[in-house]
């Protein structure tokens, strides 16, 4: 095999890709977002049918939807209320929904999920934690900080053909290069799902393994001042304000880019799957990190804290005996920080993932009704677990014990 032969199969499989999501995409060519029925705007409103029915006919005065699908002529074109994402999203942010009204003094919340065992369902958990979260009305912002792209990919995009301005990287680049940037606004894409924005993540993402440190090494040498791990946390202080959450998704590793997450972050979202290996991994996780966040404190002078970390068992198989044994030994390591969610290996993610779907993007599960019950109620759990957590320890939130 030659290196031309290389770039031939690059070819074909970029173009294979594109004809992948051509047919899976049908007929848009793109992601497109899920409708909801008057029940389940109901369920999202926190309200009974019979509520959610009576409000409908206040839509009007609102500027609301209805839901009623009707021709020009104004004649009903289904026996069924059918609502758009964006619409139930305005339905939701109206009635309040099951989100906190965050004060002017309250920042958004930065959510990294991290850890740098590969294929422990990261992404998967971002994706959906971003769309949970919107589904409760809250304004998302999700950046990819994975040069693979999955979440971008996730989130509709195309990875292959993201271009360097829509992603974290001008902001690594040295102040002297073209395409050198100091704010991430101008990164930000709306994206297929109303509610959550996107920083996209691409392969360009690796130029800034090789740039932060090589500012701090120049900075050094000219006796000035650069942070490489605050670069981030900078640029997202002013957006802070207009999001409610922003979530990072991270690749498998501890970079230069991760460790920037890790440092902007009010909280540690970290999967584990049950198996000796993940937890092997973990421990050598926190050795490195706090060797890091040493180096990093005393660059910074800042005290770094954290609102909370939650280490979620991940691709549970919980019918097996050794993954019963395996979560006890997580909750021996890890204790008070393990979360009471669960996200149990599924079919539902599986076979979501040949379509780039999530389990918020499933009208209509093929299979069994129960598997895909399964799935949904455990990411609404973890969804609203990392809203609770945030409410109670960053926004200080006094909320009951349920
Ligand atoms: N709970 C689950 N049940 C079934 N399959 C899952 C589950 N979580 C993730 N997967 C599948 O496992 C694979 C890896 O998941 P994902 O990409 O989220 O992991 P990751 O930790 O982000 O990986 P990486 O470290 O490469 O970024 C994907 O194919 C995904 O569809
Ligand atoms: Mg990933």
């Amino acid at each position: 095999m030659t290196l031309d032969d290389l770039e031939a199969l690059d070819e074909h499989a970029t173009t294979m890709m594109e004809r992948i999501k051509a047919a899976v995409f049908k007929p848009t060519g793109g992601k497109n977002a899920p409708t909801f029925n008057a029940t389940q705007l109901a369920a999202l409103c926190n309200r009974t049918h019979a509520a959610m029915l009576r409000l409908l006919d206040k839509a009007p005065e609102w500027g609301l939807a209805t839901g009623v699908i009707t021709d020009g002529q104004g004649r009903k074109l289904s026996a069924h209320r059918s609502f758009t994402l964006e619409e139930t999203i305005d339905w939701v942010r109206h009635l309040g929904g099951l989100r906190y009204e965050r004060r002017d003094d309250q920042p958004g919340a930065v959510v990294t999920v991290g850890f740098f065992k590969g294929g422990v369902g990261k992404t998967v958990i971002a994706t959906s934690l971003a769309q949970g979260l919107s589904l409760k009305g809250y304004k998302v912002l999700a950046i990819d900080f994975d040069p693979q792209g999955s979440m971008t990919a996730l989130l509709g995009g195309n990875p292959a053909a993201v271009e360097q301005e829509e992603t974290f990287t001008p902001l690594a680049l040295p102040p002297t290069s073209q395409g050198h940037r100091d704010s991430l606004i101008e990164s930000i894409r709306p994206t297929y799902w109303s509610g959550v924005d996107v920083v996209a993540g691409s392969t360009g993402l690796f130029a800034c393994e090789f740039y932060l440190p090589l500012r701090a090494m120049n900075a050094q040498a000219e006796g000035k001042r650069f942070n490489f791990l605050e670069v981030l946390q900078r640029a997202l202080d002013p957006i802070r304000a207009e999001y409610d959450y922003i979530i990072i998704d991270t690749p498998p590793a501890l970079s230069y880019t991760t460790m920037n997450a890790y440092w902007a972050s009010d909280a540690i979202l970290m999967p584990i799957v049950p198996e000796g290996l993940s937890l092997q991994s973990s421990v050598q996780f926190w050795n490195m990190f706090t060797e890091l966040a040493s180096t990093a404190r005393q660059l910074s002078g800042d005290p770094k804290t954290y609102a909370w970390l939650g280490v979620v068992p991940s691709r549970v198989e919980a019918h097996k005996a050794p993954v019963q044994e395996m979560l006890k030994w997580i909750r021996m390591f890890y204790g008070e920080y393990v979360m009471t969610s669960e996200i149990p290996l599924t079919e539902t993610i599986k076979t979501g993932s040949t379509e780039f779907a999530t389990v918020y993007d499933i009208k209509k599960y093929v299979g069994n009704a129960k598997t895909y019950e399964r799935a949904r109620v455990a990411f609404d759990k973890l969804v609203t677990e990392v809203d609770l957590m945030t409410r109670r320890n960053l926004w200080h939130e006094r909320i009951e014990e349920a």
